[in-house]
Formats: structure tokens, sequence, C-alpha cells
């Protein structure tokens, strides 16, 4: 995997850049719609590829291997081939749906016993299982097994945690560096920087993260409640740590607000569920603000859904249309909606990619700033 960076901006730490895997080139600053079971949910592979332009899309290792498992997957011969989804994929290493999905479980130094969330049976994840299935899985970018700590956390909880996550990435650098990719493509593996909010911690994850010396870094542990205060200022001391001329993934990050602070201080990728979660509850992104379609406001409101936007079904259907939809369950509501605000979050940063390569990146992203909270 090979990562080159273009552009970095004179006003901030932003950076346009393009990551060269086996299944394509991604230009960054880059989002990666969320796939959880191999899917989007609601959107074909030809909308996501042809309508929206998504380089990448990001799956979860412990769905996967819960259902369908490793045995269809492989048989399938890797995601890819099982989903028809012939772009990069990134696979999420369980280590945070763990802590997210299940409610019982043990962490132990030898792993994550936990019980599944679809039928209550019980399995072990182990720094070692993990990159094996991610093996199979088939994943261009795969991730280590990290804890994801919640906030708020003490101090010394935070500092045990983040030591254990260190040992448990020298096991998931030795087993991945020890086996061979399944289907003839390279694979590479991304450490997770942790810490919570307490600054010495994320300085010694993002020393210790960086010996590593892999293809890319990620950042994960943030965007779980803390205030976005407290997330920039963590990004900024990681950043500052992490290699420059290596990709950065900021984990589970965020509103369209978050996103355009954090490629200001030097993220290259981001993933999160609210732009497909929030989609299918009736939240809009849209450059001028946020739209509750629920809101009796659009009941009678025939306009486009956005008409700044260049996407077929925000031109072709109605406000109070979609309004519709949703309040009916409609499938084709979610179908819309997510669409919709996928698009728009890969229009934002390719428009930051845009601005970044023009040198006006910081007074567009000051501007966009103030516009995108306001709730029409
Ligand atoms: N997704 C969002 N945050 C995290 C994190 O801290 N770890 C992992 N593995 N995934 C995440």
């Amino acid at each position: 995997m090979k990562f080159t960076l273009q552009s970095t901006d004179k006003n901030s730490k932003a950076r346009a850049g393009e990551l060269v895997t086996a299944h394509g080139t991604i230009q960054t600053p880059i989002f990666m719609p969320v796939g959880t079971a191999g899917s989007v949910k609601g959107v074909h592979q030809h909308e996501l590829k042809q309508d929206i332009q998504a380089q990448i899309i990001l799956g979860n290792t412990y769905h996967l291997y819960l259902r369908p498992g490793l045995d269809v997957i492989q048989a399938a011969g890797g995601l890819h081939k099982f989903n028809g989804w012939d772009k990069p994929i990134l696979t999420d290493s369980g280590g945070y749906q763990v802590y997210s999905l299940t409610e019982v479980r043990k962490i132990k130094e030898e792993g994550v016993t936990f019980r599944s969330h679809i039928d209550g049976s019980k399995h072990l994840f182990t720094p070692e299982n993990v990159m094996d299935t991610q093996r199979i899985i088939g994943a261009d970018i795969i991730m280590a097994f990290d804890e994801c700590t919640p906030y708020p956390c003490d101090y010394r909880y935070a500092k045990r945690s983040l030591d254990m996550t260190h040992r448990w990435l020298k096991r998931c650098c030795d087993r991945f560096d020890n086996t061979d990719p399944l289907y003839g493509y390279e694979q590479t593996l991304f450490p997770i920087v942790q810490g919570s909010v307490y600054r010495d911690l994320r300085e010694k994850s993002a020393e210790t993260i960086a010996s590593f010396g892999r293809d890319g870094n990620a950042i994960g542990g943030l965007s779980v409640g803390e205030p976005a205060e407290e997330m920039y200022a963590m990004t900024e001391v990681v950043n500052a740590i992490l290699p420059f001329d290596k990709p950065r993934y900021l984990m589970g990050v965020g509103t369209p607000i978050n996103i355009l602070e954090n490629i200001a201080l030097g993220i290259d990728m981001f993933d999160c569920v609210m732009p497909t979660r929030n989609a299918r509850n009736g939240m809009l992104f849209t450059r001028n603000g946020i739209i509750n379609i629920k809101n009796k406001k659009w009941e009678a409101d025939f306009s486009p859904i956005d008409p700044d936007s260049d996407l077929h079904t925000d031109l072709f259907y109605s406000k109070a249309y979609l309004r519709h939809l949703i309040h009916s369950k409609e499938l084709l509501g979610a179908q819309i909606a997510t669409l919709h605000n996928l698009h728009f979050y890969l229009w934002l940063v390719q428009e930051a990619r845009t601005k970044i390569l023009e040198g006006t990146f910081y007074e567009w992203k000051n501007k966009m700033v103030k516009q995108l909270g306001e709730r029409l």
C-alpha cells in the first residue's frame, strides 16, 4: 500500500493525498460509508459506485464472523466476491463492537469472551484470531484488536487498558506478519491509538503506535461522548506525533463539522454510522444545515429534497414525499435519505480536498462550520 501526499494547507494541518490499494486508489481526505454486515444498509453497490462515487467502504469483523460466518465468506472467495464491491474495503476488528453490542463480556490478557447479540452463543476474540478472521474476510485494510475505552474513564483504567492494547498490537503484528493473504492481493494492518482524554496517555500511545512503522495509523476511543473540544485536543496531540507521511484514520467520527475540524487537524480518513443511521430516522445533512424531514414544516413542501445536489434522487423527489415515506416507514424513504446523506458526506470531503489543493481550505472550512450546524 502506498500513500502519497499531494498538498498540505498553509493555514492548517489539512492534507490532500492518494492511497493506493490492491482494489484501487483512494483520494484523501475520504469518508468511508459503513457497511456493517457487508452491505451499506439500503444502498446498492452500483449506487455507491456510480451515483455517489464512494471509494472505500467499511465492514465489521464482529458481524461478519457471527453471520454469515467465515466458511461462507471464504467459500465465496472473500467479502469483495461475496458482496460484489470490487473497490477497497476496510474492516474494523471487533474491538469496538464487542464493547458496544454485547452485554456479557470478559476482557482478559488473552482476549475478550462475549456472547453473540444474535443468539447468545459464546465466543472468544484474541488479537491472533481477529487477524486470521480479517485475512479471511479479505479486507484491503484491517484493523488491530484494541480496547475502546468508554467516556468517562478514570485514568487508572485508561492506562491499564492502553498498556494491554499495546501488548495486543504486538501480537496482532506478529500474527499478521507471519500469515499470507488468502486471495492473492496485499492486505495491510493499521494500529489504533487509544488513551481516552488524557494527553500523556495519548502521547505515549501515539509514540508506541508510530514505532511499529505500519503503512497507516488510526485514532480510536473518541466520539464516545466527550465534548468536541476534547476530541479535537486529542487529535491535535496525536497528530503531532504520528508520522506525517502516512495516512491517519479517525475512527467513528462524526458530524460534518467534526469531519471538517479534524481534516484541519491533519486527519485523512473517517467513518461513521451517522449519515446512514440518522437518515433512517429522517435526519438529512445539507450544506445549509440539518433538516428533520419528519417535521410538519415539510408536509406540503414540494420542492426537491436538495436543490444544491447533483444526485438524481435529490432532484427527482420532493421533501413532502420523502417526509411521507419516512413517516410511513416505507423502505424507499430510508433508501432515498441514506443515499442523500452519503452523497452529502462524500461531497463534503471531496470539496475539502479540492479546497486544500487550491489553497483555500481554511477560509472555506470556517464558513462551512458556521452553516452546517443550522437547523432548517
Ligand atoms: N470505532 C470507533 N472507535 C473505535 C475504536 O476505538 N476502536 C475500534 N476498533 N473501532 C472503533
